[in-house]
């Protein structure tokens, strides 16, 4: 049985006091879920606050990216072993944001993949298409590519503790969604893809769907076989709107 993840990505959005009210409107409300694991994914800032108020909660932290430096001089970048002190467990990677702002490559992607991994957190790495690809029928030449290269030589344990979102570029942010039915499709195809490292770990890998998840359209997509969860953007801000997504899990 895979895990099931619903996971918030706040992006820039958050200061310490929005952080604390945040936090205690999930922790205080019905946000459990029989079935999936919580996650929320705060700026750099509020981790430190978000950890003394989720520790001992059922609702674990994650980071939205990390440096592939250990330490030294790299102004702005955060490392593995900061966000370790903070209780982070899970750290996004490769999301179509860094990626069009920040030029991040799959490769870039892989190495910090690797490097989380070796420091026992989990990537949750990020792929999907742009809607001129889609239109142009590239899809699954674009997205398998990029599982290729942020997952290049990954053996069966490190794809083990790995969590891949599958974010359609077109669908983040834009109130357009992926039909359940599309989606499924690429899940499947990311699933097969990465069983070509190796089969097992490939069955039991949660990928999780991003891009306009709402309360009314989160049950459609997480009833799909191969959809394992959600990265949920604008809508995990609002504490009613990510329980809704939760309970729908
Ligand atoms: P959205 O963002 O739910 O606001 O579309 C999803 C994401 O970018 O992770």
């Amino acid at each position: 049985m895979r895990q099931m993840i619903i996971a918030g990505n706040w992006k820039m959005n958050g200061t310490v006091p929005e952080t604390e009210a945040l936090l205690k409107a999930l922790v205080d409300g019905d946000s459990r879920s029989g079935r999936a694991r919580v996650v929320v994914c705060p700026p750099f800032t509020s981790l430190y606050t978000a950890d003394g108020i989720l520790k001992g909660t059922h609702i674990a932290l994650g980071a939205q990216d990390v440096s592939a430096k250990e330490k030294g001089a790299y102004t702005s970048e955060v490392s593995v072993a900061m966000l370790l002190t903070v209780g982070v467990q899970y750290v996004i990677l490769g999301h179509s944001e860094k990626r069009q702002y920040h030029a991040e490559s799959d490769r870039l992607v892989n190495e910090k993949a690797k490097l989380v991994i070796g420091n026992g957190l989990t990537p949750i790495i990020c792929v999907g298409e742009t809607l001129e690809q889609r239109e142009k029928g590239l899809t699954e030449k674009v997205v398998g590519e990029q599982v290729d290269g942020t997952l290049s030589g990954f053996s069966a344990d490190f794809l083990g503790k790995s969590v891949i979102a599958y974010e359609p570029v077109w669908a983040i942010g834009t109130g357009k969604t992926a039909t359940p039915q599309m989606a499924q499709e690429v899940h499947a195809f990311i699933r097969n893809r990465v069983a070509g490292i190796d089969p097992k770990a490939a069955e039991n890998l949660p990928i999780l769907y991003g891009g306009s998840v709402k309360p009314d359209n989160a049950k459609g997509l997480l009833e799909q076989a191969d959809i394992d969860g959600a990265l949920v953007g604008g809508a995990s801000l609002k504490a009613d709107d990510f329980i809704a997504i939760i309970k729908a899990a």
